[in-house]
């Protein structure tokens, strides 16, 4: 039923795409389709170039013959597609559950219109249900952990911080070479302040919030696609 409203929300955002457009990619198994669907759209003659936001997402767009450049070639964006771990009323948002923040964040910040596509899901009153995805520097992870708890209590934010780990037991490593500390806080009531906070500790690289970067979206509820924003 999920896998139905990612297909639906990626499709709903095609109204967003014009000729001549330069697009970045987002990442995760709503992007993907999305991808899936420009792909379609440049086999029937489409001009764009895109920008990726991941290393999967540049091999997937690259298998459909999607044009692609990098960010520095370009410039700026018309416009981004992405997906999202949680959406809240005002279009702030968690993401990085796919460990794809940096790149993300870089090509949302560089474009005139980011769109979110999820399904009913993602949508919540208050963020903080979804662990905030924090990408540090793997150089003395420890200390800079410690620092984000501290930072984390004088926020109000409660909850476990743990270091994301891959299937083979080892630390997940991002595109970039970093790791991820997954925060569980249940609820993020001054987000605003607890990402100026993050950003203050040296060995924090980014993290997933991305508050007033995303100007609408589409989320796809049981068939049923909803716009937020405009
Ligand atoms: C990756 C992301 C994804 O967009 C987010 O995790 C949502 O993924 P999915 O569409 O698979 O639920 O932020 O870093």
């Amino acid at each position: 039923m999920h896998e139905n409203d990612k297909r639906l929300a990626a499709k709903a955002a095609l109204v967003e795409v014009r000729q001549g457009m330069k697009i970045g990619l987002g990442t995760g198994s709503t992007a993907c389709h999305f991808v899936d669907l420009v792909g379609g759209l440049v086999r029937e003659g489409l001009a764009c170039v895109c920008v990726p936001t991941s290393v999967a997402t540049e091999r997937q767009a690259r298998a459909l013959g999607i044009p692609l450049a990098e960010l520095d070639e370009v410039g700026r964006l018309d416009l981004t597609v992405d997906g999202a771990d949680e959406v809240d009323p005002a279009l702030n948002l968690i993401k990085g559950g796919g460990g794809a923040l940096l790149r993300e964040k870089i090509v949302a910040a560089a474009t005139d219109r980011m769109v979110v596509i999820a399904d009913g899901t993602k949508k919540v009153d208050h963020l903080g249900r979804f662990p905030l995805p924090i990408e540090i520097n793997p150089f003395a992870a420890g200390t800079t952990t410690r620092a984000v708890q501290n930072v984390a209590r004088q926020s109000g934010c409660r909850g476990s911080i743990v270091l994301r780990e891959s299937a083979d037991g080892h630390p997940f490593l991002t595109d970039g070479g970093h790791f991820i500390l997954d925060a569980s806080f249940g609820l993020i009531s001054a987000p605003e302040a607890l990402s100026r906070a993050l950003l203050d500790i040296p060995g924090v690289v980014q993290h997933g919030l991305f508050l007033g970067m995303c100007k609408v979206a589409y989320l796809a509820d049981n068939g049923t696609v909803t716009q937020l924003g405009a």
